[in-house]
């Protein structure tokens, strides 16, 4: 069954759901958010990963809604931390509203999400909880090494990776193993899609670290250079400083140690840089890389050459995204 397929059964779902209750100001910014849409690639995989191995993926949907409220939760409170002004092409939770309401809303939405699970009986239940319990955890150590590494200047490709690991790709590769647990798979089959997530992810992070600075700003729903603003050590600036002259080097360390008011001169002069260093082109080969590690791991499953062939168009699908 393709993508779009997966997607419209899980929007009927969320949109059955009532999102709006009393208090207003606690409920309305999660309707907003939760409305706002977005690409649906976490729920997807857990919808996909359960018809996989069962023959009722709509056993799923509840998991699959946990998994997009989580992480949509993420998404208010990371716009907090970085100062984002645009998500999906609108305001984001604390400018339309405030920073507090952000805070309160995104912890409600970690609750709900966690309702989802009394859906299921106790042994898929508890499956359910641990991992998600873990893989949120990690979700704020990588975020918490994200905003670390604003204001350190060693960062090591490898760093980045760790922290990028935690940060995304544990979601997406929990998202997909949610589906196999729904489906009461084995532990090999649920670990091994786990291993395909979390390849995927990195590759999926790694892309929207390049759109951040080169995706479209009429369809990309995000503030381009938003990433530069902050100072993020994403791969682009660590490559960069590996790969660049002294001149270039002293100029991007000049560049991220200050926060300015002003960012249009640093955005631009930086993605010169870049672009002169050959970093797109560069980030595109390790995109690859991560989809190629991720579909070497479907050989080893015990699935059907078509399933392979669905998640294999998802990975390539995810890879040529523009948004
Ligand atoms: C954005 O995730 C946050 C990251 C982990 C990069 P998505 O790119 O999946 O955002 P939506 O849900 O489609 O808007
Ligand atoms: C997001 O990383 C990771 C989480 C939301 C946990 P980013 O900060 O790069 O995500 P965007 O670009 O704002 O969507
Ligand atoms: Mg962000
Ligand atoms: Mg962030
Ligand atoms: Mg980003």
């Amino acid at each position: 069954m393709d993508i779009l397929h997966y997607q419209k059964d899980f929007i009927n779902y969320l949109e059955s759901k009532q999102w709006v209750s009393e208090p207003k100001n606690l409920y309305e910014p999660i309707d907003y958010i939760i409305k706002l849409g977005g690409k649906r690639i976490r729920p997807v995989l857990t919808l996909m990963a359960a018809d996989i191995f069962s023959n009722d993926y709509k056993k799923a949907l509840p998991a699959a809604l946990a998994v997009e409220v989580f992480h949509n939760f993420t998404l208010i409170h990371d716009d907090i931390m970085d100062a984002a002004p645009l998500r999906r092409g609108k305001a984001t939770v604390h400018e339309k509203w405030d920073t507090n309401t952000g805070i309160l809303s995104g912890d409600a939405m970690l609750i709900l999400a966690y309702q989802y699970f009394e859906n299921y009986e106790p042994v898929v239940f508890q499956k359910l909880a641990q991992l998600f319990s873990k893989t949120a955890l990690e979700v704020c150590d990588g975020q918490q090494l994200d905003v670390d590494f604003e204001t350190r200047n060693d960062v090591t490709i490898s760093e980045y990776i760790n922290m990028i690991r935690l940060k995304t790709s544990v979601l997406v590769a929990a998202a997909l193993k949610m589906g196999a647990i729904v489906a009461e798979t084995n532990d090999e089959n649920a670990n091994l899609i786990y291993d395909f997530g979390l390849n995927l992810g990195l590759a999926f992070q790694l892309q929207d670290d390049y759109l951040d600075a080169f995706g479209n700003p009429e369809t990309f729903g995000k503030q381009i250079g938003g990433d530069i603003i902050e100072n993020k050590k994403t791969f682009l600036y660590l490559k960069a400083l590996e790969v660049s002259n002294k001149n270039d080097n002293a100029k991007l360390k000049s560049f991220y140690s200050q926060k300015l008011v002003e960012n249009t001169t640093k955005i631009i002069e930086v993605k010169e840089i870049f672009v002169e260093n050959n970093i797109p082109s560069l980030i595109k080969e390790k995109i690859e890389s991560y989809t190629e590690k991720a579909f070497t791991t479907l050989i080893k499953m015990d699935i059907s050459n078509e399933s392979k062939q669905n998640l294999k168009s998802f990975g390539l699908w995810l890879m040529n995204r523009s948004v």
